[in-house]
């Protein structure tokens, strides 16, 4: 199959250097790129960091092999075009229909989605230029990301940032997979619960029972349901991923924390996922001090305490009529006949099931899964990003929700 070709136009703030990072996401999963950056874009990253990442020459101007028509040809075949960092500049040009240079005559010539993700100070954001500029690219189809919030260039902080590149990314993975269309807020109105990451039961002040979960998968169902209108809480346990933008995050260290976060942010849920790694058991007694080897003595046995099972009891007791409960199940061995029998025991109304290993699913970007319901449906869902495995997880979820 043809590789989908993105074109990555690159506009001149300084985020251009984390576009890199997106360009580096796009070609890693199966993307064709081609980067057009802008003349100014160059002040800030150079054409050979473009060409040498993209594997394509990089260039500016409409002269340059004229011969291939390139100011209407990139723009034709192109099955994507996202803008980032998307410039006040930029957006204004898009907005009013400017050309003077290959990457305005490719916003023109092209058929395809087009994603802007803008970067800029905060005053020219909210500037009404800015704004309407916004406003008439929406109102056109295309797809402008809001800007993150937080530390822009100097000193100051405030709405503006360019998003996370692995937000970017996620847009324009389901964009390709689904059509703009995609982006319908299905789940507006609604809150939903997503638990992430890996629980850690201390033993003593420096040592913690773990497991081997990044949080990869809950971000990116936090992502998803945040995409389709969603207020998102995610608990989230030990996980050094950046805070996906738009969702609440609360932090929990272990599953006792991560039962009191969830049970608390479950009580006026429509849906909660328990995607995070919870440990069954944790340390009968915390040392309050560092646990010391001695010479000559054996190690004394750890004891273990059952901890309770978070989705057993969200499922029992559903804090309002027709909340939906989504759990996971991470298998080494007979992983379908084990799901359905976990599915069943736990009581929730839907369970994905996918194979585990060292080397499988946890800290990958991919997964592969079967999403069992309890009303006898098996829904597999092929190898794949983890944000396509979240939007499966919310279609069906969505569908139960009416
Ligand atoms: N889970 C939970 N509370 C626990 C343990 C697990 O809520 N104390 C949730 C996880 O978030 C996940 C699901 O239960 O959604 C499955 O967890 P898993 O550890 O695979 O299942 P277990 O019931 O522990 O079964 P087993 O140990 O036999 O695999």
């Amino acid at each position: 199959m043809d590789k989908p070709e993105v074109v990555l136009g690159v506009s001149g703030g300084i985020a251009a250097y984390k576009a890199c990072e997106l360009l580096r996401r796009l070609t890693e999963s199966g993307h064709d790129v081609r980067v057009v950056p802008t003349a100014s874009a160059l002040h800030f990253v150079g054409e050979a960091t473009w060409s040498a990442l993209s594997g394509h020459p990089a260039t500016t101007e409409v002269w340059e092999s004229v011969h291939e028509v390139p100011h209407v040809r990139i723009g034709q075949s192109a099955d994507l075009v996202v803008i980032a960092p998307a410039t006040a500049d930029l957006l204004a040009k898009a907005a009013h229909g400017l050309a003077d240079d290959l990457l305005t005559n490719t916003l023109l010539t092209a058929r395809c989605p087009v994603v802007f993700a803008p970067a800029m100070h905060t005053e020219m954001w909210e500037h009404p230029a800015t704004q309407e500029n916004v406003a008439t690219l929406r109102r056109r189809g295309a797809i402008v990301i809001e800007p993150a919030v937080g530390r822009l260039t100097g000193v100051d902080t405030g709405k503006g940032r360019l998003p996370d590149p692995g937000e970017i990314f996620e847009v324009c993975r389901r964009v390709l997979a689904r059509g703009t269309e995609a982006l319908t807020a299905d789940l507006a109105g609604r809150h939903v619960v997503v638990s992430a990451g890996g629980t850690r039961e201390p033993l003593d002040p420096v040592r913690f029972l773990g497991n081997r979960s990044t949080g990869r998968q809950g971000y990116a169902l936090a992502r998803a349901a945040v995409a389709r209108g969603a207020r998102v809480t995610l608990v989230s346990a030990n996980s050094e991923l950046p805070d996906p933008a738009g969702a609440d995050v609360v932090r929990a260290g272990t599953a006792a924390q991560l039962r009191e976060a969830v049970l608390k942010a479950a009580a006026d849920a429509d849906a909660v996922v328990m995607a995070a790694a919870v440990a069954d058991f944790r340390p009968a007694r915390y040392a309050e001090g560092k646990i010391k080897k001695r010479e000559g003595q054996e190690p004394e046995p750890l004891a273990l305490v059952r901890n309770p099972d978070i989705l057993a009891e969200i499922s029992a007791e559903r804090a309002r009529p027709g909340q939906i409960v989504v759990g996971f199940a991470a298998e080494t061995d007979d992983v379908l006949a084990n799901g359905r029998a976990k599915l069943a025991r736990k009581g929730c109304d839907l369970l994905v099931v996918n194979e585990v290993g060292e080397h499988k699913t946890f800290g990958a970007e991919t997964n592969e899964a079967v999403v069992l319901g309890a009303d006898g449906t098996e829904t597999p869902v092929p190898y794949g990003p983890k944000g396509a495995l979240a939007d499966t997880v919310w279609d069906l979820v969505a569908r139960r929700l009416g």
